[in-house]
């Protein structure tokens, strides 16, 4: 099921910025993409239109096929979840639970089942014991993990998440990416993430597109787009890095393969089975 559509969307600032030009992106059901681009290419505002607060200059948006205007922005935030790249843009209330309930109050869940539902975000998150904890104070990962906790919470189709890794440490890091596949296994949630980090995009994403300048210049599965090394490399990107050690060792005859492992995984089974022989 197509569950977002984005057919020819401009996006321009009012001080004239264009941020976005023809974008076309369909994401299926259960999909998990990662958007990758250097600073200003425009992910964040992509992110922004998938959610209604910012319109299309061009063009137009379909959230689980409901057109993306004024009169359906109630029904698409209750589809599309939102952790935004800075949390402190997020988190508005004086305890961590408050912060987490006041969008399940504001979806009309019965009151007996939030303090459940509360508790079960914070152990997802890894953050028992933070309830009364006002978020204000909190380090920069804590108050991430809150933003994520308040968003998984309602249950959203499509978890949008900006940067989700910027600002954890590196077990944080680990941690948030076995936890966001099994949120998109097991509650069946569609992912889109825009990140820098390309070491954690083959661990996480099935897709991705790559923005520079605000238009998308390439995209495919995740393997294919790592492949077009050059056009990788011209949108100010790079390899993951254990790519990158197989690519020095075959150019320095050390190893012989036309493989291109993209994960810690694939490289020890392709370095393996080349030192064996
Ligand atoms: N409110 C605004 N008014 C004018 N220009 C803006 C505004 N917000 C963003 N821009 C410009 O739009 C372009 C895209 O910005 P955007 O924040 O979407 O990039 P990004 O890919 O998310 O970058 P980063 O990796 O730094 O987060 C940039 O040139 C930016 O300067
Ligand atoms: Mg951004």
């Amino acid at each position: 099921m197509e569950l977002i559509k984005i057919a020819g969307v401009n996006y321009t600032y009012s001080d004239g910025t264009e941020a976005l030009q023809d974008i076309n992106i369909v994401i299926q059901s259960g999909e998990k993409v990662a958007v990758l681009g250097a600073n200003g290419s425009g992910k964040s505002t992509l992110f922004q239109l998938f959610n209604g607060l910012l319109e299309p200059t061009a063009g137009d948006v379909y959230i689980k096929g409901l057109h993306a205007e004024k009169k359906n922005y109630k029904a698409i935030r209750q589809i599309v979840g939102m952790v935004f790249q800075d949390p402190d843009d997020q988190i508005f209330s004086p305890t961590v639970k408050q912060e987490i309930m006041y969008g399940l109050l504001n979806m009309g869940q019965p009151r007996q089942k939030i303090s459940g539902i509360v508790n079960w975000a914070l152990q997802v998150v890894g953050l028992e014991g933070y309830e009364d904890k006002n978020p204000y104070y909190l380090s920069g990962g804590e108050k991430k993990r809150v933003a994520l906790a308040s968003i998984i919470a309602m249950k959203p189709d499509i978890l949008v998440l900006d940067e989700p890794t910027a600002a954890l440490d590196p077990r944080g890091v680990d941690q948030l990416v076995d936890l966001l596949n099994k949120i998109n296994k097991e509650l069946n949630i569609t992912l889109i993430f825009a990140t820098h980090d390309v070491d954690v995009v083959p661990l996480l994403a099935d897709y991705v597109y790559v923005l520079n300048k605000g238009k998308i210049k390439l995209s495919g599965l995740t393997a294919e787009v790592f492949s077009h090394k050059q056009a990788i490399w011209d949108n100010n990107l790079r390899l993951p890095r254990v790519a990158h050690l197989v690519e020095l060792l075959v150019r320095d005859g050390f190893l012989s393969t036309t493989e291109l492992p993209l994960t810690v995984g694939e490289a020890k089974r392709i370095l393996q089975s080349k030192l064996k022989s």
